[in-house]
């Protein structure tokens, strides 16, 4: 197999990173839409995309052809201010007008096994998706892929326990789905990052390295967390072994 590659790309600020985010969904969904009809996204978690999200908020586009999926959700309920899908309904959501019938929250709400069970389905009629929004945690996890957790081979929807990130309890897509998509965007920002990035520069086998590595991915930086690395010196991506994980 050839090799996959990541483009890294590194912009001066956060706000930055937002607009170019926002500006390539955008030519994403309508390219999506003119092919297939439809654009199927699965939204990050976390607060970095929150600024992409008021964005596009603010973007006209062909909403109707949207269908939207979460990449992980905590398990608390669906009104707890700390809910991916609440963040995600207050900065976009709940301010253009993609079908309710074409948002599928996670019901992170019934507990990690429930939840997962319950979200399987709707992934593998899913697939591929047309694109993955990802953030990148501080010791690289991304989703709620956590470093040393074990994924189940196969599976496209896992229930998470002990999550090092509060709350301990949520549920997650695996790198089986996530990669499962015709792109990955990748969005890290703030000085936080920048030892996960400069672990994910030598090689590390980190939860977004994998994701990363397994496609056509796309990492929106900042200077701030690491943007002023080389990015021609970060590892090309080695080639994808027959365990990619899908
Ligand atoms: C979550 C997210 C998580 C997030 C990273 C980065 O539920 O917390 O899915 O994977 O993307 O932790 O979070 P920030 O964007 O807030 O730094």
């Amino acid at each position: 197999m050839g090799l996959v590659h990541t483009l890294f790309r590194v912009l001066d600020g956060a706000g930055d990173v937002a607009a170019e985010a926002a500006r390539h969904i955008l030519v994403r969904a309508e390219q999506a839409a003119v092919a297939r009809g439809r654009f199927r996204i699965v939204l990050a978690g976390g607060t970095t995309p929150l600024a992409v999200y008021r964005q596009l908020a603010a973007a006209s586009a062909d909403w109707s052809a949207w269908e939207v999926y979460f990449g992980d959700e905590r398990c608390l309920p669906p009104d707890h201010g700390e809910r991916n899908s609440l963040a995600a309904t207050r900065a976009l959501l709940g301010r253009v007008p993609i079908p309710q019938a074409n948002v599928f929250p996670m019901a992170a709400e019934l507990g990690p096994e429930a939840a997962a069970v319950a979200y399987t389905p709707l992934v593998e009629a899913a697939l591929p998706f047309d694109l993955v929004l990802l953030g990148m945690g501080e010791d690289g996890h991304t989703a709620s892929l956590f470093p040393g957790h074990v994924i189940p081979q196969g599976a496209l929807v896992i229930p998470v326990h002990d999550a090092p990130k509060p709350p301990p309890d949520r549920v997650s897509l695996t790198p089986r789905a996530l990669t499962a998509t015709r792109e990955v965007l990748i969005l890290v920002t703030g000085v936080g990052k920048r030892e996960a990035l400069a672990a994910w520069r030598k090689g590390a086998d980190l939860p977004v390295a994998r994701i990363a590595r397994a496609g056509r991915t796309i990492v929106l930086l900042d200077r701030a967390s690491g943007g002023d690395l080389d990015p021609d010196g970060l590892p090309p991506d080695p080639p994808r072994s027959d365990d990619s994980g899908k």
